[in-house]
């Protein structure tokens, strides 16, 4: 009996090993569908879409999500399918010109904040091919180079550098701070009377960044930055948000490829797709955004190099 059990189990091991070779990839199991194509044609989807219209046409008119106020363009579209399953625009009143007839529509161009960082990701791959995720950011950016054996002495204070790879920062599991000074809220936007009225402890002068927000950072004032900036979490331990991962990310690119990021956004993504009215390092026009004069804060306001 034991003999047959052990044998039974090297049958069974044998198989999960030969499956294992075989199979390069693992899919979940389960059933396996075909891409639904056609979904306009579908009754379905279109009575999905029918209530969709009217939940957004009450939506388009609820005081409390300020209509004369905010403007909306929403699109439902397969990627099997030139033209959106649905659409619907809603213009705010108080932002339109009085005198012109513009309405928000499919062209309509928004200011997008950080849903460009899968631009950042695809010119990474694009230009340097996916073999370099395990590879630490210290291979790319010299300045980290120098800041990295800090860490040893003092992990609670310094980023340990030489532990925080390419894949680490593009997946948001670097463990470093949000931004180094790109939002100002701390360090230009009140000063320091302020700051402690409101119960935040007196920062050394030394310590507090001169760039960020009003005066972007530029390189040198960065890595001088990060070199007096601690971790929020050790290197891939736990999830946290950073803006300042893709700008690494950035740097590290350029670094492989000898080009400037701003070149490989605009001729891997932007030219090749054919995106015209996405806008990288110039102000769209403003008529573009359908906001009128006085109503344009914030839409021709450049992040610099913390751009990707
Ligand atoms: C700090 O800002 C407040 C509010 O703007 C201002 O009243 C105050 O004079 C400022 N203090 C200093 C030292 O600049
Ligand atoms: C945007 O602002 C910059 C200065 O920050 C200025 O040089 C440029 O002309 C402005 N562009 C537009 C389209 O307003």
């Amino acid at each position: 009996m034991l003999r047959y059990i052990k044998s039974a189990a090297s049958l069974v091991l044998w198989l999960w090993v030969s499956l294992a070779l075989s199979l390069p990839n693992c899919p979940f199991p389960g059933a396996a569908f075909p891409k639904p194509t056609n979904l306009a044609a579908s009754p379905t989807i279109q009575a999905a879409l029918k209530s969709l219209t009217a939940t957004f046409q009450t939506f388009d008119t609820t005081q409390s999500n300020n209509p004369d106020g905010t403007s909306w363009s929403l699109q439902v579209f397969s990627a099997s399918a030139d033209q959106p399953v649905w659409e619907h625009y809603h213009t705010a009143k108080n932002l339109l010109d009085q005198s012109s007839s513009f309405a928000v529509g499919p062209d309509t161009v928004y200011r997008l904040g950080s849903l460009t960082k899968i631009f950042t990701i695809m010119t990474f791959i694009a230009e340097a091919g996916d073999t370099r995720w395990n590879d630490p950011i210290t291979k790319y950016i010299p300045e980290l180079q120098l800041l990295a054996a800090r860490a040893q002495s003092d992990p609670v204070m310094n980023v340990d550098w030489s532990s925080v790879t390419l894949g680490a920062l593009a997946s948001h599991m670097a463990g470093i701070m949000r931004d180094y000074a790109l939002e100002g809220e701390l360090t230009q936007e009140h000063n320091q009377t302020v700051l402690m009225g409101q119960g935040f402890p007196a920062a050394p002068a030394t310590q507090v960044p001169n760039c960020g927000e009003a005066v972007l950072c530029n390189r040198a004032q960065l890595f001088a930055g990060l070199a007096i900036t601690p971790p929020s979490f050790v290197p891939s331990n736990t999830p946290a948000y950073s803006n300042l991962a893709y700008q690494l990310l950035a740097y590290a690119l350029e670094s492989i490829t000898r080009k400037s990021f701003t070149q490989m956004v605009e001729a891997d993504i932007l030219t090749k797709l054919g995106l015209s009215r996405t806008y990288y390092r110039q102000t769209p026009p403003l008529r573009f955004g359908r906001n009128t004069p006085g109503n344009e804060v914030g839409w021709n306001f450049s992040l610099g190099e913390s751009s990707p």
